[in-house]
């Protein structure tokens, strides 16, 4: 039930800081990942040469995240790949590759056929799913669930932050196992980790704001949303939201593709939401995307910017600065995803749209 929300997808967006700390209990001992439901697949793990991630909409894009994480942490290849293109195209699988496929149904028909398909040619396949039991988790060798609990509305928003939680936690077993990662950096990011979920509290607090914004912009034609690294794969999740939800054409774009075309979209008024990097940031990102934000406003787009608390490298060029509390930066996405679910979510009710059943969607897509 709804328990006094205005929507499941409002009351599901609430419980992002449990669904995380959830995801990850019982998996910590002694400052270590401990994920007992890998043992039989250690030996494999430390054998593999390669990941696929297969996974569909959103899903998909918290494996783009996750190719962040295990790059960095186990020192492997990762391809993340759209499970219908997957498995038409003959992909090279060898037993020393591992098939990752993230579901929060597990049910999804073209992932699951993907994952069968990298069975049937040989490869070993990991799944990350929230429910219990489900067809994907059954097939695979071996399952990481996220404990989000059900997920109701159509709009998927808890499931993944939670699917970003399992991928890092397997991310950081991976590189223990592979030995690339020693023990005090995996205890590091862990407690980076751990201290997410108060981190979202503090972003929906911000909520009203967001409301007030959504309202502003009930009448857009267009959003555009920009991001670079980990900021990237949550342009393109809120671009979805906001298609799903609201009916609006939204487009996620990388921001250091900009001239390589997209600028030329930019007209006066233009919205286009800006996930900035932390201007702590060791690649020093920060600067590239606020040149970014310089160059679109210099051409008259309505500048929205979802920036790290005290960033005031921001301030001069953004009209709406959305604030988010500092973390490490594989760990940004996980609260920077959060005010552009409650965008999308009231900009669709201020449109008078129902929320949890937008039009031509299921939950679960059982067809093909
Ligand atoms: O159940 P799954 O995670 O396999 O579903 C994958 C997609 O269908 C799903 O994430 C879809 O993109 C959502 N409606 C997005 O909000």
């Amino acid at each position: 039930e709804k328990g006094g929300w205005s929507s499941f997808m409002a009351k599901e967006i609430s419980e992002e800081p449990e669904a995380v700390a959830n995801t990850i209990l019982g998996r910590v001992v002694d400052g270590q990942v401990v994920l007992p439901e890998l043992a039989e697949l250690d030996e494999v793990l430390r054998d593999i040469d390669r990941v696929i991630v297969i996974a569909c909409g959103t899903a998909s894009y918290s494996g783009l995240l996750g190719k962040y994480a295990l790059e960095k942490w186990a020192r492997i290849p990762v391809e993340v790949e759209l499970s219908h293109e997957f498995r038409y195209r003959e992909p090279v699988l060898t037993p020393r590759t591992l098939v990752v496929s993230i579901s929060q149904s597990g049910e999804t028909m073209d992932t699951l056929m993907a994952v069968k398909y990298a069975i049937a040619n040989g490869a070993r396949t990991l799944s990350i799913c929230n429910t219990q039991g489900a067809t994907i988790a059954r097939e695979s060798d071996a399952v990481v669930y996220t404990h989000a609990g059900p997920e109701v509305a159509v709009a998927s928003t808890k499931a993944f932050v939670a699917q970003i939680t399992a991928l890092y936690l397997f991310g950081l077993h991976l590189g223990r196992v592979r030995g690339t990662l020693d023990a005090a950096t995996g205890a590091h990011q862990l407690a980076e980790l751990q201290s997410i979920p108060a981190k979202i509290a503090r972003v929906l607090k911000n909520a009203p704001e967001i409301t007030q914004l959504a309202k502003w912009m009930s009448d857009s034609r267009a959003v555009l949303f920009l991001g670079r690294h980990v900021g990237y794969p949550i342009a393109l999740e809120g671009a979805l939201k906001l298609k799903e939800l609201a009916y609006i054409h939204a487009e996620g774009f990388a921001a250091g593709e900009l001239k390589h075309g997209p600028i030329a979209l930019i007209e006066p008024g233009q919205p286009v939401f800006v996930v900035v990097p932390s201007p702590r940031d060791p690649n020093s990102l920060h600067a590239k995307v606020v040149s970014n934000i310089q160059e679109i406003r210099a051409r008259g787009a309505r500048v929205l910017a979802i920036a790290e608390e005290g960033d005031v490298a921001v301030l001069p060029f953004a009209d709406e600065v959305i604030r988010i509390p500092l973390a490490a930066p594989l760990f940004e996405p996980l609260l920077t995803v959060v005010p552009l679910q409650l965008f999308a979510m009231e900009l669709a009710t201020a449109k008078g749209l129902d929320v949890d059943q937008p039009r031509n969607l299921a939950k679960s897509v059982t067809v093909e």
